[in-house]
């Protein structure tokens, strides 16, 4: 067969080749075939050199010709054959911007914080400023400092959690150095006196432990706003009005309140508040215990010992302070039943809030 002859078989298959390639790898193949080192094409132009010269410009011409034509096809449909995988690609990978996004769960505020920003809110409202101390106090702070006998009752390991102390003795229960989870944040009051002069306008929120039993009421680990007023003429009709205005800011104007005589070693005269019971509306109920009243806080004047320990003049200042329990304040806002609910981290219920 003469060489021509076998260029133009060449020249009738390779359209043909070339388009029957499905992809990139498959037109390589075909490209090795037809013009690699031994392709078919490769070796009709080797065999030019053995023509006589009188063939060899005319099959040198279609050889070449063929050559540059099957490089334009192969070069065409490879760029055919990359564009259909690149839309073949962006296809699978394609985004819908259109979904709706997966929305990533939001927390809320524990009904606890809430309360107490919003007691701090309506103190701050009036000129108070916010106070910390330490949930793990000394016995100076926590009983010595404000009042507590060497035999009050509070002092017990029935009624205190006591911490270790470091030296690896025992407690005794009536040592200043030895350190205890507060009992309340009113250590924060004597803290407070030693480290600021008069006047003084403080709000000390914090949790604070007992050794209670949980109970409808009781929680051993719970929440207390201590507040504090030291300055020159405060008496016991600026407590009254204080808390008379918090109250009413805090519960509204349709509950009750009462101030009651009481007890406690760190003020006097001291008193307790009671707000009338918003589940029973007075009329009595578990939870007020059948009184229709919810103590919600103590206070009282600052009695001169503490001023005494804490380093305040009290032939030129007198004060008062309040204690409250934020969970206590919870229960009452919302006609919470039973605030174990409150610690129990249902989030069913926690997210009411
Ligand atoms: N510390 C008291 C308590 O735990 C509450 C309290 C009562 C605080 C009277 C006060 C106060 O500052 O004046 O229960």
């Amino acid at each position: 067969m003469s060489l021509l002859t076998q260029i133009e078989q060449l020249q009738s298959t390779v359209q043909e080749k070339i388009d029957a390639a499905a992809d990139v790898a498959e037109l390589e193949a075909v490209r090795v075939e037809l013009l690699g080192r031994k392709g078919s094409l490769t070796t009709l132009l080797r065999e030019l050199g053995t023509l006589d010269p009188a063939q060899r410009a005319a099959c040198g011409k279609a050889a070449n010709e063929l050559r540059q034509r099957t490089e334009d096809v192969l070069a065409q449909r490879q760029e055919q054959l990359q564009a259909a995988a690149l839309d073949q690609r962006l296809a699978q990978g394609r985004l819908d911007i259109t979904l709706p996004g997966r929305a990533a769960p939001l927390g809320v505020q524990h009904l606890i914080n809430r309360i107490r920003d919003q007691v701090i809110d309506i103190f701050i409202g009036i000129g108070y400023q916010v106070a910390e101390g330490p949930e793990a106090e000394l016995d100076f702070y926590n009983f010595t400092a404000l009042n507590h006998d060497v035999q009050h009752p509070a002092r017990s390991a029935s009624d205190t959690f006591y911490l270790f102390d470091p030296s690896g003795e025992e407690h005794t229960g009536f040592e200043p150095s030895e350190v205890v989870l507060r009992t309340h944040t009113s250590p924060v009051q004597v803290r407070t006196m030693l480290q600021q002069k008069p006047p003084i306008y403080v709000l000390a929120p914090g949790k604070v432990y007992r050794r209670d039993a949980a109970d409808p009421t009781h929680l051993p680990q719970f929440t207390q706003m201590e507040g504090l007023v030291v300055d020159r003429d405060i008496t016991f009709a600026d407590l009254r009005g204080t808390m008379d205005y918090f109250c009413k800011e805090m519960f509204g104007k349709d509950r009750k309140t009462r101030f009651r005589p009481h007890y406690f070693p760190f003020t006097e005269p001291s008193a307790e508040v009671d707000v009338s019971c918003g589940i029973c509306d007075g009329s009595g109920c578990r939870f007020c215990g059948n009184t229709g009243w919810i103590e919600i806080l103590g206070c009282g004047m600052v009695d001169p010992e503490v001023f005494r320990h804490s380093q305040v003049d009290s032939d030129s200042y007198t004060g008062f302070a309040f204690g409250m329990g934020i969970d206590r304040i919870a229960a009452l806002r919302y006609d919470i039943p039973d605030i174990r609910i409150l610690v129990e981290g249902d989030m069913r219920f926690l997210r009411q809030f």
